[in-house]
């Protein structure tokens, strides 16, 4: 069951809970906590007093009080001073990690007002309540219990009020939920999550929220002239699919997401090396990415009008499979040489970015895990946009950074085109190992043509191979946030 949050109004020194969660600021015990510490018989003072605990951004202390709350959690935001949205939602996915991990269900959760510093009260209700299901997300679906198996987290309670607080925490639930949906299609193994499972996955969703949706299937996607799309799936077993899901709530040009949707990556004839080949089950981590928008959509039903696009593929390598060399006719008429079976994000992504282009967007922005290069670049801190439309570019990096998913700027030059020069075709699908992440924008640009346009690369942010804190290793939602951010701002 996944965590529900909700706001409260109650004095913080008298809620009776299994788990209250404080959060608070680097230094001395804040004046906020006075009563609450009484309530709970000097409890907190005397931990302050021990010095085991500072507030140090991460930290975390438990102490048991006598008062009515069964444990206290104290968790530490770190400098006052440097209090953001981002320090806000740290907290609580530190609180919602360490609750669902003590086997707790329900909690009450309070952001101490020095912890808060000059963050909004919606933004802190919002990035509260992302934090908290941030944190409190794990995936058990194949483990028998009871081994490792701990009930799940269920309910926080969070201590605030008000209008402002009310309409933060409808946002931050929204899209808390959208992460959950997004990262539990990321995880599964690609035996699981196939194209067909995708497109499934996506047609529930359009059932539940209403959503327009159109599915194509291998057939479909052949009448449609997809050749590149086709190519990739060529090889596998599994039929490709190709999604189309419309939220319209408002009329005009919409904003087209993109997805990329390859369930399973081996890279192809051109086979990637058996080390970490697994990790390549998140190849699809774009299209999970789109479809978790469309929950947050559903759920909030903004005044916008958006469309999903996914073309979805398994990159196998067998007797069918498209080869180095082979030259395939994309949707668009461009013909593309195939250097490289293992570039092939950009394949199925440059029929998507041409079928685009029936709707007449106000934007497309799509979203791949499309090359290592990119985790060379940026590492596993932030995303790589790469747009020739500056203007886009910097909207796109703003709502990166109001989301907390970060995305900085990669150029997209004309020199860089020089890479993906065919001699016998329009373009070739790899450029080779410099600009790798550039170049492989080069070729998508190729194919979106007529409307603005941004790519954005998250092949290192969209999975974390290491445990922190506020997280667990695997997927991370990326993309969700900063989707549902991007849309919310347009609207104005
Ligand atoms: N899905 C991969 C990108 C990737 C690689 C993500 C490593 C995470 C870690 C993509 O399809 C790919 O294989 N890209 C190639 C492109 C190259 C052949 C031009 C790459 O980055 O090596
Ligand atoms: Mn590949
Ligand atoms: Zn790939």
């Amino acid at each position: 069951m996944a965590l529900t949050t909700s706001l409260r109004k109650a004095d913080v020194a008298a809620v009776a809970t299994p788990l209250l969660i404080v959060a608070v600021p680097q230094g001395a015990m804040p004046p906020s906590l006075a009563a609450l510490d009484a309530a709970a018989g000097g409890a907190l003072a005397r931990l302050y007093a021990t010095r085991d605990f500072t507030g140090k951004k991460d930290q975390v202390a438990s102490v048991y009080p006598a008062g009515p709350a069964a444990r206290i959690l104290l968790v530490g935001a770190g400098d006052a001073a440097g209090a953001s949205v981002r320090t806000v939602r740290r907290a609580a996915s530190v609180a919602g990690k360490r609750a669902r991990l003590g086997g707790v269900k329900e909690a009450v959760y309070y952001l101490t007002p020095e912890a808060r510093g000059a963050v909004p009260e919606a933004d802190a209700a919002q990035a509260t309540a992302e934090g908290l299901a941030y944190g409190a997300w794990h995936f058990d679906a194949l483990k028998l219990p009871p081994e490792e198996v701990k009930p799940a987290l269920e309910r926080v309670e969070i201590l605030a009020h008000g209008a402002a607080a009310e309409a933060g925490h409808t946002l931050g639930a929204a899209i808390g939920a959208a992460q959950v949906l997004t990262r539990g299609l990321q995880v599964l193994p690609g035996n699981t999550c196939t194209p067909s499972f995708l497109a499934a996955q996506a047609q529930e969703l359009a059932a539940r929220h209403k959503f327009d949706i159109t599915v194509l299937d291998r057939a479909a996607i052949e009448r449609e002239g997809m050749g590149a799309l086709l190519a990739v799936g060529k090889g596998s077993a599994e039929d490709p699919r190709f999604i189309a899901i419309e939220y319209k709530g408002a009329a005009g040009a919409p904003i087209v997401l993109v997805g990329k949707g390859v369930t399973f990556d081996t890279g192809g004839i051109s086979i990637k090396p058996a080390e970490r080949m697994e990790d390549m089950k998140f190849d699809m981590s774009g299209a999970a990415a789109v479809l978790g928008a469309f929950e947050a959509l559903g759920r909030l039903r903004p005044k916008a009008h958006v469309v999903g696009l996914i073309p979805s593929a398994e990159n196998m390598l067998s007797g069918t499979a498209y080869k180095p060399g082979d030259v395939v006719r994309a949707m668009s008429g461009k013909h593309i040489e195939v250097i490289n079976t293992d570039a092939e994000g950009r394949l199925l992504l440059a029929d998507a970015l041409h079928y685009a282009k029936r709707y007449d967007p106000a934007c497309v922005l799509d979203i791949a895990t499309l090359t290592g290069a990119v985790v060379i670049a940026l590492g596993h801190t932030a995303a790589a946009v790469i747009s020739a439309d500056d203007a886009l570019t910097e909207e796109v990096r703003r709502a990166g950074d109001r989301s907390g998913e970060r995305v900085w700027p990669l150029p997209l030059w004309d020199e860089f085109r020089e890479h993906i020069k065919s001699d016998i075709a329009d373009v070739k699908n790899s450029g080779g190992r410099p600009a790798g992440s550039i170049t492989a924008a080069w070729f998508l640009r190729e194919f979106a043509e007529g409307y603005p346009w941004a790519h954005l690369d998250i092949a290192g942010t969209a999975y974390t191979q290491s445990e922190d804190a506020g997280s667990v290793k695997g997927p991370t939602g990326m993309g969700v946030r900063l989707f549902t951010e991007f849309v919310l701002a347009r609207q104005g």
